[in-house]
């Protein structure tokens, strides 16, 4: 299938495109590049710098490329800017999407799978997190994806589009041929930060509390590969084959680990010491987040490849121990 994945130079999107490749399928990529990098792609692959609310050139795209379903990857993903300048995210992430839908809808193109958050539940009452379970975002990084789902949820019944909403818990790792991996510049994700600190890049890792309700004191996360992540996107393909469905999916391994688990993971795996400091709890930082994953594992027939967390770390830190700068400035 040809699809157009926007967003493709990034992390998770990079990842995606290499397993759209190796199982056949012919990516497009559309990106701007603010937060992506152009060596994260393959060479010879079909690529479009520009951005995601540029009507014009998605019409070019759409004629011209012959899509048949669209990937979203393309948000700003830092949850403390998004508190602190939220127009920017309501506008790229919710505003320029609806652009995008509606440059699709204009297009005959009717098929849509989309990266959400675990985030949209806010501080859960219950775990794990299954699909059911309402939706509270305590953010707006958190509340412009739940307007997401909404609005894909509008346009199915008015439309015939079908969406997946795909929601990750914390992605994590790299691919297994260690050439890509996670470089986001601000970097705020626990996993390359403890190994930014073990390698002495930078401060000590900052730890945020130790005194939550957790068997350490410090908060439970749910590491997910993202090449698990990926597989699961290529999955839901096959939902999409009838037109106005919605389906959903929370994917996480459904076991989670603290903050000082994830830190004697990369002391484990790379030998070296992880030095970090305990600070002060951040704000609207739950106990503990983890996913049911089991509508996924029944429905996708998804399974997880990397069930270990010392794997997921294994592969990030064959990237970044080989990448001291990640893709560079
Ligand atoms: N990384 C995680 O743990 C995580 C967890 C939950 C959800 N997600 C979601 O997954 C998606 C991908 O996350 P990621 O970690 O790969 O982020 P990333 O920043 O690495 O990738 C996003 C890509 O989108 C591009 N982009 C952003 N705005 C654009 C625009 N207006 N036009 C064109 N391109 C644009 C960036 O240049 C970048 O290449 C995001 O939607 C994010 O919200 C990520």
């Amino acid at each position: 299938m040809k699809l157009l994945v926007v967003g493709g130079a990034g992390y998770i999107g990079s990842h995606c495109v290499r397993q759209l490749i190796a199982q056949g399928h012919e990516p497009v990529v559309l990106d701007n590049l603010s937060y992506g990098h152009m060596q994260a792609l393959p060479e010879g692959i079909a690529f479009y710098k520009g951005e995601l609310a540029d009507a014009e050139l998605l019409g070019r795209i759409f004629k011209t490329e012959k899509i048949e379903l669209v990937m979203h990857f393309a948000a700003f993903i830092n949850v403390g800017e998004s508190v602190t300048d939220p127009l920017k995210y309501y506008k790229n992430n919710l505003a320029d999407v609806i652009v995008l839908l509606k440059a699709m809808l204009e297009h005959g193109v009717k098929k849509f799978v989309f990266s959400s958050t675990c985030a949209i539940y806010g501080l859960p009452k219950t775990l794990p997190l299954s699909e059911d379970l309402p939706r509270a975002p305590i953010n707006p990084y958190g509340q412009t994806k739940l307007d997401v789902e909404t609005v894909l949820q509008d346009c199915v019944k008015a439309h015939g589009l079908s969406a997946c909403a795909l929601r990750y818990f914390n992605a994590s790792g790299a691919n297994e041929k260690g050439d890509i991996g996670e470089d986001h510049k601000p970097e705020t994700h626990l996993i390359p930060l403890a190994i930014y600190a073990a390698m002495g890049k930078g401060k000590p890792l900052a730890v945020f509390g130790d005194d939550y309700h957790t068997p350490d004191g410090t908060c439970l996360r749910d590491y997910i590969h993202v090449d698990d992540l990926c597989r699961a996107h290529i999955l839901a393909f096959d939902k999409l084959k009838e037109p106005g469905v919605f389906v959903d999916y929370n994917l996480g391994k459904g076991k989670p680990f603290s903050v000082l688990e994830v830190i004697k993971g990369v002391e484990a795996v790379s030998g070296l010491k992880v030095p970090y400091s305990i600070g002060p709890r951040r704000a609207g930082d739950p106990d503990a987040l983890y996913a049911d994953s089991s509508k996924a594992v029944r429905e996708l027939n998804w399974q997880i490849q990397y069930t270990q967390l010392n794997d997921i770390i294994a592969s990030a830190w064959q990237w970044h121990s080989t990448h001291l700068d990640g893709y560079g400035a």
